[in-house]
């Protein structure tokens, strides 16, 4: 039975009212909520219109990390944008779309927070009709800092203060955590809200399905190729198992999966393209992403070290994720670690 059926109707704006009570959140915390909120809402009206709102296919132009926009990658930049310009709750924001952080502009009030976002996770499956998400951060602005610039974004995992994601899927859902467990909310489409289905999400300790773009195998260092082999030798291999795979290709379903049966998310550095440390972006995905998985059990690391840990030096900085099941996400981080200090002995 879902929390909805157990609890009836509670819906995100009672929720983060009653976290205000309990003084878990203020009151400018959660306007910020609710209006990240509503644009999701408003991209999930733009997602479903596909074709007929003529939202899909290339927008023609690039990002700063040299990837081709989607239409959607940048209409869901705008809505987010201009949803969060006129509040008074936030100091700035940054997006994976944007090669710099946006303050607030100066004819509104600036509010302590910091929001960065991924506007449009998964873009490769718009054009499929394939599940896509939108990402979110937050940060508090540094005392005192009343224009904010790209370095004041540059905190640890450890220091966010909500993360959440929104998928575009068979339903649309926010999965939401402010530091006390992460919790699912389901739109409404009739009634326009978010109504909590499912709280305290928890992630199984283990599982038997893994989750990687496999067409990269060739280009992974040793410790990937190894723990990789070993899940793929089922029960007669050295994990005594055998394991299911699915790769989406949207982290936001993938990472929706895992929060849902367990599972480990891997995107790991690859010699595809030697100047990128993984594909996966810091700030607007393995961080908010991270932070979820630990809320709900969960564990993320970066092959060796946890995600939240990991003092970024730059916005669009990229890292390889390993997150999920936490003895999944140990067992995968213990191949690289092994591997490390094999190579420092034999040095
Ligand atoms: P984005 O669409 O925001 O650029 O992110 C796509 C990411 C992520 O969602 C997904 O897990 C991964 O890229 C898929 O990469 P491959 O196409 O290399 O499998
Ligand atoms: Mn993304
Ligand atoms: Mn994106």
């Amino acid at each position: 039975m879902s929390d909805f059926e157990k609890t009836g109707s509670i819906s995100l704006t009672r929720y983060l009212i009653e976290e205000q009570r309990a003084d878990r959140i203020s009151a400018d915390l959660r306007l910020l909520i609710e209006v990240v909120a509503r644009a999701c809402k408003s991209i999930s009206v733009s997602v479903g219109k596909g074709a007929l709102g003529g939202v899909l296919g290339d927008a023609g132009s690039g990002n700063i990390q040299g990837e081709a926009q989607k239409k959607l990658d940048v209409i869901a930049n705008d809505v987010l944008l201009e949803a969060n310009a006129w509040g008074g709750h936030l100091a700035a924001c940054a997006s994976e779309e944007m090669d710099h952080c946006q303050p607030i502009p100066d004819v509104y009030p600036r509010g302590n927070y910091l929001l960065l976002f991924d506007p449009l996770d998964g873009s490769s499956n718009i054009d499929v009709n394939v599940s896509v998400g939108t990402i979110f951060s937050v940060l508090r602005c540094p005392e005192g800092v009343t224009h904010p610039e790209d370095a004041h974004f540059l905190q640890a995992g450890t220091t966010q203060v909500a993360a959440g994601y929104c998928i575009y899927g068979p339903s649309t859902m926010l999965v939401l955590s402010i530091g006390h467990g992460t919790h699912a909310f389901t739109l409404d489409r009739e009634m326009g809200s978010f109504v909590l289905t499912q709280r305290s999400m928890t992630v199984p300790a283990a599982t038997k399905e893994f989750a990687i773009n496999m067409s990269n195998q060739r280009h992974w260092e040793a410790p990937m190729q190894d723990y990789v082999r070993d899940l793929l030798a089922g029960e007669t291999g050295p994990r005594g198992k055998n394991f299911n795979m699915r790769w989406i290709a949207s982290m936001v379903a993938d990472v929706h999966r895992i929060l849902t049966r367990g599972g480990i998310f891997i995107y790991p550095w690859d010699k595809k393209d030697p100047t990128k440390v993984g594909k996966l972006r810091l700030m607007y995905e393995a961080n908010p992403m991270s932070y979820l998985i630990e809320q709900a059990g969960g564990a993320a690391t970066n092959g060796r070290t946890r995600i939240l840990d990991l003092a970024p030096t730059e916005l669009h900085q990229r890292v390889p994720v390993f997150l999920g099941s936490r003895e999944e996400v140990a067992k995968a981080t213990e191949y690289h670690l092994a591997h490390d200090a094999k190579a420092k002995t034999a040095a």
